[in-house]
């Protein structure tokens, strides 16, 4: 069956094999959003079915939530789960210090809730997501559509303030209309080319009332498997989140915090 899928298509199954390997009996998972994690969830029905692999999931979105139940794995929501040992997620880019573009399915909201909630995020992702600097890859922006406009005004401006090399704001349609996300919002693309300074973009457009979240990702992964087109994969931690324990400094300061 493997055999029909393009190089891209194998690069995600091999990641979503590796990543599937991090994944036992007794743990809360929460899953990702998009083509690659969906073959994370196919991967995880498998083990379900032939196995009796026992865990409870967490979808990111009602795309992830079908596809998993039809593949028979146990979900819950995020507040009768807890805490979650691991999430495994794509991303659209991610750059030398594990900053991330996600969104590009719409579900970045639920999918940095989940993520936040999680011991460790894991992200698995395609060769072609690797990048120096992150922007090319337009950022999406979930807005309240309540006074959307005024919301667009005060983004550009925001934006003159921004290292980054193109303004373009475009909101997001699908079949002719806006696109709504699960929660009934929508998205503004930021068409950046370049991103300067993700953290100060990031801190400047959670100041606008009217956004959502943003697709930045920032000190949330710990972990990229990356699949290159020959389907060799490479699994690559960062190196501030090592510990004696293995565990991610991110997850201990959560614990410290009392959020587990
Ligand atoms: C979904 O909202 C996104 O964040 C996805 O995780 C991201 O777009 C990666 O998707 P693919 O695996 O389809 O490239």
């Amino acid at each position: 069956m493997t055999t029909t899928l393009s190089p891209l298509d194998r690069a995600k199954l091999a990641v979503a094999e590796r990543a599937s390997t991090l994944i036992a009996s007794g743990m809360k998972v929460g899953l990702g959003t998009g083509s690659t994690a969906t073959f994370l969830v196919r991967r995880l029905g498998e083990r379900v079915r032939s196995e009796g692999l026992d865990i409870v999931c967490v979808p990111t979105s009602s795309a992830t939530a079908a596809l998993a139940r039809e593949e028979g794995i146990r979900l819950a929501s995020l507040d009768e789960a807890g805490w979650l040992d691991l999430t495994v997620d794509g991303a659209d880019e991610f750059d030398p210090d594990f900053t991330l573009i996600k969104g590009a399915g719409g579900a970045l909201l639920q999918e940095k809730i989940v993520a936040t909630a999680s011991n460790r995020m894991v992200v698995i992702v395609d060769v072609s997501k690797q990048v120096k600097a992150l922007g090319a890859f337009p950022l999406p922006v979930e807005v309240l559509g309540f006074g959307m406009e005024a919301t667009r005004a005060l983004l550009e401006k925001v934006l003159e303030t921004q290292d980054v090399d193109g303004r373009r704001i475009e909101p997001r349609r699908r079949d002719g209309k806006l696109f709504t996300t699960d929660e009934g919002n929508h998205i503004l693309d930021l068409h950046l080319k370049r991103i300067g300074n993700a953290l100060d973009l990031a801190q400047a457009l959670n100041q606008i009332p009217g956004i959502v979240e943003n697709g930045l990702f920032i000190g949330m992964c710990d972990t990229i498997i990356l699949g290159n087109v020959d389907g060799t994969v490479e699994t690559i931690m960062s190196s501030k989140d090592q510990t004696e324990t293995g565990s991610s400094n991110r997850a201990s300061s959560f614990r410290m915090a009392g959020a587990e």
